[in-house]
């Protein structure tokens, strides 16, 4: 169960079943993903991929086989050409389901498992809304796929603690918790991993992660993109369901945690979910909701539309690590810039032998360390120097790695992939457990009672300014900081 130390073992033989298999996720990510795993030879030995889809959308292979070279050719990091794509196209069906006509996808299974030969295991992707969930899940257990068999679940895992305590109920009646795999992107992430390692395996940055030395975190995602035609979606969900409660609490998590004894999927998840016991439950009044200017003009976007495009908010956790010091969050739509960032400030040491001309500071940053967790990454640690020259001047320098620097680009995986592999290997260490989530929407529960009023900002800007400027107080956004998306 070591989710670092089987990066070259493959999977056993599987089936591999993708509901929503038409829709946009399996496009953008799925096909492609599984393409470029079976180009980089980690999928199982014996393996076929089943698209399935309700009968309205139903497709030939050969159709289903086209679609997905579309979606290779246009989202992939693997061009789907030359053999390697002749043999993954061949291990491609398609056959619809729905819940009261399983029959196409039980015989398709049935092939696919005599073609592998011996007995696979089967893996099933629901990338469908989670209002279909429930059916795709009672339709597995009636018809026995679910056996042998583990279930990948998108997000967003419920709208608020009832639904998902729900939606828990209805998938532990047909999986095991030890089945079912929770996918949150951002887990995926080499850069969130990543965390961990920086954080766990150097003496200069372990001593210093906690309320002595830090003043604060940022975790920071603003997006350039807008809701891009997903309104039936975004109206739904908003960003503080889409964003903050998953990705974005999940990279909390592992910023905040405390040292897990070993690399086990139970270990790591033990300690993120303490920390999300001892998140205090949030508090309206610390919680910005914005939306961006046009977006009730969007097609789909109710003309009185109060869903947010954008959240920030301050998270405080109560344990002996990180009592005092905030964590601020914000993700947007439309925003200035796209970037994927954590923001540790430092605690100023007293400054008090350098003279006041050398600390002409108000306009910089500085003792901060940011960590920009946007495949391929950087990190960069910022401190004071003396000028150069006769006299004592403070000025504000960087020391940065950079992923793409250090390592070849080739042996990296997306967090998709890198996430669907892990599950097929039956790892569940990148996976959100169902008790993390229940306390995440719990935590939720009096911002989701008592939502403060939408305040618009114009697109392109970094959201609603003076709102922000006043939650962050006495600290400042990093970004923007000049550095390019
Ligand atoms: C998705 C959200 O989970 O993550 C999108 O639904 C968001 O709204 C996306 O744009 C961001 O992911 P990435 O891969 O761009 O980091």
């Amino acid at each position: 169960m070591q989710s670092n130390n089987h990066a070259t073992k493959r999977p056993e033989d599987h089936v591999i079943v993708i509901f929503g298999a038409t829709g946009d996720l399996a496009k953008r990510k799925l096909l492609p993903g599984l393409f470029h795993l079976a180009k980089s030879g980690l999928l199982p030995a014996g393996y076929r991929v089943i698209g399935s889809a309700p009968h309205d959308c139903i497709m030939t292979d050969n159709e289903f086989r086209g679609h997905a070279k579309d979606a290779c050719l246009q989202f992939g990091l693997a061009k789907p050409t030359g053999t390697a794509w002749k043999e993954f196209e061949s291990k491609l069906h398609f056959a619809c389901s729905d819940a009261d006509n399983p029959k196409p996808l039980v015989d398709a299974v049935a092939r696919a498992e005599e073609g592998i030969g011996g007995t696979p295991k089967r893996i099933f992707h629901l990338a469908v809304p989670p209002s279909a969930f429930g059916s795709v899940i009672g339709m597995l257990g009636n018809t026995k796929l679910s056996q042998n068999a583990s279930v990948i679940i998108e997000k967003p895992f419920g709208y608020d603690l009832p639904s998902c305590q729900q939606l828990s109920a209805t998938v532990h009646s047909v999986f095991g918790e030890e089945h079912v795999f929770r996918i949150d992107h951002f887990l995926g992430k080499e850069s969130v991993e990543n965390i961990l390692a920086f954080r766990f395996a150097n003496g200069l940055f372990e001593p210093i992660w906690n309320r002595d030395h830090i003043s604060h975190v940022q975790i920071d995602v603003p997006e350039h993109i807008s809701i891009e035609g997903r309104a039936s979606f975004f109206e739904k969900t908003g960003t503080f369901r889409d964003m903050i409660v998953t990705h974005l609490f999940q990279v909390l998590g592992f910023v905040a945690m405390e040292p897990p004894t070993t690399f086990s999927a139970k270990s790591l998840r033990d300690e993120k979910s303490k920390v999300y016991q001892a998140m205090r439950l949030l508090d309206p009044a610390k919680v910005v909701r914005g939306q961006y200017a046009g977006y009730r003009g969007e097609q789909g976007v109710a003309a009185d539309s109060d869903t947010e495009t954008f959240t920030a908010l301050r998270v405080d956790i109560d344990n002996w690590r990180w009592s005092g010091v905030p964590f601020y969050l914000r993700s947007g739509k439309s925003m200035a810039q796209r970037r994927q960032t954590v923001t540790l400030g430092l605690k100023e040491p007293v400054l008090r032998m350098f003279p006041v001309t050398a600390r002409t500071r108000q306009d910089q940053r500085s003792n901060e360390v940011v960590i920009d967790f946007d495949d391929p990454g950087w990190i960069c640690v910022q401190f004071m120097t003396k000028q150069p020259g006769p006299q004592m001047r403070l000025k504000e320098v960087e020391m940065v790695f950079k992923y793409s620097d250090s390592f070849h680009r080739m042996h990296e995986l997306e967090g998709y992939e890198r996430l669907i592999l892990e599950a097929m290997l039956g790892d569940q260490s990148l996976f959100t457990r169902s008790d993390e989530i229940e306390r995440i929407w719990e935590v939720a529960t009096p911002l989701l009672d008592n939502p403060p009023p939408v305040e618009f900002y114009e697109p392109g800007t970094w959201g609603p300014e003076q709102p922000l400027r006043n939650l962050i107080h006495p600290y400042r956004w990093h970004l923007p900081d000049g550095h390019k998306d």
